[in-house]
């Protein structure tokens, strides 16, 4: 078995595994001159090119895992939101969920809609074959909601949390419209070959820790309780230091930690699962020796305990060199043997 899905299930490894989110993007000279020709969500859309984005980058940067080429947007569009990716903007929705009515009349998700990204799936693992496992994803319940409130992305998420404590029922809903929708989503990744799912959680630290618990850790739990029994999950988010008691038990059985906390401190608040980071990813605009250094701190404070996925506490940043990607990558898995080795 790989040793990403080895460590998936804590079990003891060889050497550490590494991948980093956003490995395939704006940072590679090939993707970005296919972007040149086909605009983003088409390249999303588009089974044959989507794959090629995906295996290409984890063979060229030589990671120990594949996340397929997609978006977290493409299922709230498969429910109705006019999603577009705007040249050189953030992406946007038309229609923005303001009312009880705006929840109540978004489509139930139906797989047939994003058949694109099941057929990605099964393109992409017959070009990885047996080495490289694949991760499937979606966004998770709090984001999908901000971008669907908010109308596109925000820093401070204030549409989507006054929207959380005005209409407690429409939230409510909104939560359930969507958990069932990602369950339907990663489940038909999984059985289109997926040997692994991630929930992008990335804005959930924006609640207060009460309001994660109670409002949205309830849905996220009963996405990831629905999977086939055994099938590797990462949930990640972004500046959850305050919710990672509560994280322990979202049900999955790694969680990504982004940047803003020491990687021990944060498996100690986890407690028994896998855990999923964090370097800083401008460390990699960084030269060798600081890439070196960073990566080591972090193998450190994971003191070679079983269940540690090495990636970014946040994605690849589009000016980063790839041959720093590279280096990494060699680095952790380098390193990582020889602290094995007696
Ligand atoms: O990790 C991976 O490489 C897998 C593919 C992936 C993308 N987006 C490709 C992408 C994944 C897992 C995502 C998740 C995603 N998308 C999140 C959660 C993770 C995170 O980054 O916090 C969010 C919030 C989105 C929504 C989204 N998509 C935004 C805000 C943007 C614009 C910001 C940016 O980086 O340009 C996108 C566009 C996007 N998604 C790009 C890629 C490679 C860049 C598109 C381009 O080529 O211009």
């Amino acid at each position: 078995m790989s040793v990403f899905l080895q460590a998936c299930r804590r079990e003891p490894v060889e050497c550490t595994p590494v991948w980093l989110m956003r490995q395939a993007g704006r940072y590679m000279p090939q993707y970005r001159a296919l972007r040149e020709r086909v605009p983003f969500l088409d390249l999303c859309r588009t089974p044959d090119l989507a794959a090629k984005v995906t295996v290409d980058a984890a063979r060229e940067i030589g990671a120990d895992a594949a996340i397929l080429f997609s978006d977290i947007l493409l299922l709230p569009g498969a429910m109705g939101a006019q999603v577009e990716f705007p040249e050189g903007g953030g992406p946007a929705i038309r229609n923005p969920v303001r009312t009880e009515a705006d929840v109540a009349s978004l489509l139930p998700f139906e797989t047939g809609s994003l058949a694109c990204v099941y057929e990605a799936i099964r393109l992409c693992k017959a070009g990885l074959g047996a080495g490289i496992p694949l991760i499937g994803f979606a966004g998770g319940p709090f984001t999908l909601a901000s971008y669907l409130i908010e109308g596109g992305g925000s820093t401070d998420h204030l549409a989507a949390r006054s929207f959380l404590y005005g209409n407690p029922s429409a939230w409510r809903a909104l939560m359930e419209k969507l958990a069932a929708a990602l369950s339907l989503h990663l489940r038909a990744q999984i059985e289109a070959g997926a040997d692994a799912v991630m929930l992008f959680d990335s804005w959930a630290g924006a609640l207060p820790p009460q309001e994660y618990r109670t409002q949205v850790l309830p849905h996220t739990r009963r996405v990831f309780e629905s999977l086939p029994p055994g099938t590797p999950s990462i949930h990640f988010g972004t500046q959850l230091a305050g919710h990672l008691r509560d994280l322990a038990g979202c049900g999955a059985s790694v969680v990504g930690v982004d940047h803003r906390i020491d990687l021990d401190a944060a498996w100690e608040a986890l407690g028994p699962v896998a855990i999923q980071g964090n370097l800083d990813p401008a460390v990699l605009l960084a030269d060798r020796q600081t890439i070196e250094r960073h990566a080591s701190e972090i193998l450190s404070r994971a003191g070679g305990r079983p269940g540690h996925i090495f990636n970014l506490g946040h994605g690849v940043l589009p000016r980063t060199p790839v041959e720093s990607v590279k280096f990494l990558v060699d680095f952790v898995r380098e390193e990582s043997r020889r602290r094995r080795t007696p």
